[in-house]
């Protein structure tokens, strides 16, 4: 397998092929979803909620950031991969950004990156591609803006929201973009959007007229504990609950001293010297 390249992933929407792109982490998840045959990795500053414990994106930094797509790239060689620029780190002008766009690809390997905002970042995107960094854009709920926006609510429902949506989506598309992420977009607006557009649009919850869709790792696995149900996920696994059994059963069996048996022991006379097979 071959690392989808940025203009194979633009060609993707003319071909009508639709772009399966899926967050990560660290190397397990990023090993697995590679494996599985994920066009797009996104190391999504949702690691704030899903990883790290956060309320919101709002505390993720820059080094978190670094650290985390480190791990995904090790995990996923061979894949494209998006990292998220954190809250704050890409609004303090083209110079600032471009220089933390470029630690995040110099230390940490992402081969692109994304952010938050529409027309009001034209200037900052246009100097990261022509910098020779890809950029994928966001708009619609930006989880970065939550205490502005007052809480996730689906957006592009007013005609004056619309039209916004479309303004931004265009201005990043002639800003360089080679993406839009649009996120909670009513249906209809999220599918115009993606049809008056040349470069692919990446969905969550912005329904069927999407080029492409994205879900967060722990959302489509019921991964971890107290994962909400949100109407526009679709979980394939409960991985939540399979391991909180699986660890039951390992403190019940240390407390019961079921575990460890013989088989897990060595004898002074064994032979074997490696502890475990490579
Ligand atoms: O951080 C993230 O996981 C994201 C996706 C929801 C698009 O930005
Ligand atoms: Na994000």
């Amino acid at each position: 397998k071959q690392a989808l390249t940025i203009p194979k992933l633009k060609a993707m929407k003319q071909q009508n092929k639709p772009i399966a792109m899926l967050t990560a982490y660290d190397y397990p998840s990023a090993k697995l979803s590679e494996e599985a045959g994920v066009d797009v990795i996104l190391v999504g500053d949702s690691l704030g909620n899903v990883v790290l414990g956060y309320d919101t994106t709002v505390p993720v930094t820059l080094e978190d950031m670094i650290y985390h797509t480190r791990a995904v790239v090790r995990g996923a060689p061979n894949t494209l991969i998006v990292a998220d620029m954190p809250f704050a780190t890409y609004r303090l002008g083209p110079a600032e950004t471009l220089r933390n766009a470029a630690r995040l690809m110099r230390e940490g390997g992402a081969h692109a990156v994304k952010l938050e905002g529409g027309a009001d970042l034209a200037e900052e995107v246009r100097r990261l591609t022509a910098s020779g960094i890809p950029v994928i854009g966001h708009l619609g709920l930006t989880p970065q803006s939550v205490h502005q926006i007052g809480g996730y609510k689906v957006q592009g429902k007013d005609s004056k929201e619309v039209e916004k949506l479309l303004d931004d989506a265009k201005a990043l598309e002639q800003a360089g973009a080679f993406g839009i992420v649009l996120e909670l977009v009513t249906e209809p607006v999220a599918a115009a959007i993606s049809k008056s557009l040349t470069i692919p649009t990446i969905g969550i919850g912005a329904g069927r007229g999407c080029d492409g869709q994205v879900l967060v790792y722990h959302d489509l696995l019921r991964y971890g504990s107290g994962i909400r149900d949100k109407r526009f996920v679709q979980s394939y696994a409960d991985i939540g609950t399979t391991i909180k059994s699986a660890i039951t059963q390992y403190v019940d069996d240390v407390k019961s001293q079921a575990f460890p048996q013989e088989k897990h022991g060595f004898p002074l006379d064994d032979q074997a010297v490696q502890a475990w097979s490579s």
